[in-house]
């Protein structure tokens, strides 16, 4: 891992359509938001980037559904998916918008220099148009079946079961989306094609040089394109609604149209940059985040993007090649990302959770019945990292039970409740630490270590058994130490053990801070610490375990985690079905 002290973190944009589902959540803006909390909590200058995915056809259908223009609708979504990030702990530097005026300049000037770099040329298309809706078909509107593995649902954009981008024409017995129509014909249409053939040598050197680094999952898929040969992508659509091509590219020859969704997506992470830059009049100041420094230059960027394995061929060949083909003129160059991280899907009881059919837990139904940090703790136990991993309800009840509950909430209330009442709700100052204490307190470097290395590394479920493991052996320690017994004989000693509990309750809030924000913040509140951003432990144990200062007041928190009942499971189960 370098040890770049400017950290850019970008989470793969949600589709502005709808509110996204636990699956969506886990499979980047969660994990990106636990990376970009830990940099910032080491002291790196961080910038964390999200923006809503606005433009292709899925917004105007839905616009036309709910009767709005398609900018009202957007406006209005966007701000439902912000208030959500809000209440899940998203703590994004600036949550944009694709549609943005930013990211209109920012596509328009990518496209003029590709195609002023010879990258893109026009080509006569044969587009799908579907009679009875009487319109172009975009590819995602045309369903048939993969000629690849057979499914019957593919979409003409991309096979959903095996991965695989498609062009509509490719699908067996296309028919309409829309209306379920096959009176779909296919009519001539000029577009312009990114000649992404030409960069196959240039991206397999670069995915070669991050193999050793990246999931498995990631260089598995970015190959798998290689190998089957790349083929050059039209990124230009007949809709209304989308960045317009300017008119001197292609002598105008291209106009009225918009460029595909997936080409002006990936530039809205630089173009999302550029609004936090303008939000906040730190002028030019974007621009650092995204072109190369010189090597070994203090101020050089490392750039970490989040995403489900469906993005990445979109992040390891599409935005790349654009980077790439744009960078054979620009100066100083853009930047490419450094580290890629994908997720497999989460399902719900082994199935898929579904947007359109309502399968499932979506974000804001999921804060109606419990507070953020429950989901959080749980999607990141069970991140779906080397496979695919699945919710159920009894799983859930039974993670945030024992871990949430049992081991983390009890270990804060237990000591902060016990100095309360014996210590005067005080920090006792009184009694030395001895052998058991030096012991917990060397146990505890190696899993510190353990927890840092594996955020570093983004291997989140391992992250989280990690902190699960500290928080065990807290308890372990207190259990041992059992000061309410020891008080009766050895005050001294019980003080101690009781100095050492509210620091590990202070140790337990800095480590949690990535995982569960809010509570994190309630924990340290206990030990009267309300820093904004909660720094990393740095210091060895033996330190850190000492910081708390003798006579500082105590406040026991309310119950932090409550226990989720067998009605409450049996009564969601009901509700939100598909259990079966
Ligand atoms: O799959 C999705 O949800 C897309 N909206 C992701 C876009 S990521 C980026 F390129 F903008
Ligand atoms: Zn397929």
């Amino acid at each position: 891992m370098s040890t770049a002290q400017r950290v850019l973190i970008t989470s793969a944009l949600p589709y502005i359509n709808g509110v996204k589902h636990l699956g969506n959540l886990i499979g980047s803006q969660l994990p990106a938001d636990v990376y970009g909390r830990f940099c910032r909590a080491l002291g790196r200058d961080t910038l964390l980037i999200c923006a809503t995915d606005e433009h292709g056809t899925p917004a105007e259908l839905a616009a036309l559904e709910a009767g709005q223009s398609v900018e009202a609708y957007c406006t209005e979504w966007h701000g439902v998916q912000k208030d959500l990030c809000d209440r899940f702990g998203l703590s994004w530097d600036h949550f944009g918008r694709s549609s943005s005026r930013q990211n209109k300049e920012l596509t328009q000037h990518f496209a003029r220099v590709l195609w002023h770099n010879g990258h893109l040329e026009v080509r006569t298309t044969r587009q799908v148009y579907s009679g009875t809706d009487g319109r172009f078909l975009p590819d995602r509107y045309v369903i048939g079946t993969c000629p690849h593995c057979g499914y019957d649902r593919a979409r003409g954009d991309q096979c959903e079961n095996c991965t695989r981008v498609l062009d509509p024409t490719d699908l067996i017995n296309p028919r309409s989306a829309l209306s379920g129509a096959a009176d779909i014909e296919i009519r001539d249409s000029a577009h312009l094609f990114l000649k992404q053939s030409a960069f196959a040598g240039r991206l397999r050197e670069w995915i070669d040089s991050h193999k050793n680094e990246w999931p498995n999952l990631v260089t598995s898929i970015a190959y798998k394109w290689l190998d089957e040969g790349l083929q050059d992508r039209g990124i230009t659509r007949d809709l209304s609604w989308g960045v317009p091509v300017p008119d001197d590219i292609a002598d105008g020859k291209l106009k009225g149209k918009v460029f595909y969704v997936w080409f002006d997506a990936p530039i809205a992470y630089i173009a999302a940059t550029k609004e936090w830059a303008d939000a906040n009049g730190k002028g030019e100041a974007w621009r650092s985040w995204w072109t190369e420094g010189k090597a070994n230059d203090p101020l050089s960027v490392r750039y970490v993007e989040f995403m489900a394995k469906d993005n990445v061929p979109f992040h390891t060949v599409g935005f790349p090649c654009t980077l790439f083909g744009a960078n054979e003129t620009e100066q100083p160059a853009w930047k490419v990302v450094d580290h890629l991280k994908g997720f497999n899907w989460l399902t719900y009881y082994g199935g898929k959770f579904s947007t359109s059919q309502k399968r499932g837990v979506f974000m804001d139904t999921a804060l109606e019945l419990l507070p953020a940090d429950y989901w959080r703790y749980y999607l990141l136990a069970n991140a779906p990292e080397s496979a695919d991993s699945s919710f159920t309800w009894e799983h859930f009840a039974g993670t945030v039970n024992k871990d949430l509950a049992d081991v983390l909430g009890n270990f804060v209330n237990r000591v902060t409740k016990f100095c309360a009442a014996r210590f005067d709700g005080k920090v006792p100052d009184d009694g030395r630490y001895g052998d058991e204490e030096v012991k917990l307190a060397s146990d505890l470097d190696v899993r510190v270590k353990q927890y840092t290395d594996y955020l570093e590394a983004l291997e989140f479920r391992k992250a989280v058994a990690e902190l699960r493991a500290i928080w065990v052996v807290g308890n372990e320690y207190l259990t041992r130490a059992a000061p309410w017994t020891e008080l009766k004989t050895d005050r001294a000693r019980a003080a101690a053990s009781v100095r050492m509990g509210l620091n590990l309750v202070r140790l337990f809030g800095h480590l949690a801070w990535p995982i569960i924000p809010s509570s994190a913040v309630k924990i340290l509140a206990t030990v009267s610490e309300t820093p904004a951003i909660v720094p990393w432990p740095h210091a060895k144990m033996g330190a850190f375990l000492s910081e708390l200062i003798p006579g500082a007041p105590i406040q026991p928190a309310d119950v932090l985690f409550a226990k989720i009942a067998d009605e409450q499971i049996a009564e969601w189960q009901t509700r939100f079905g598909g259990t079966e």
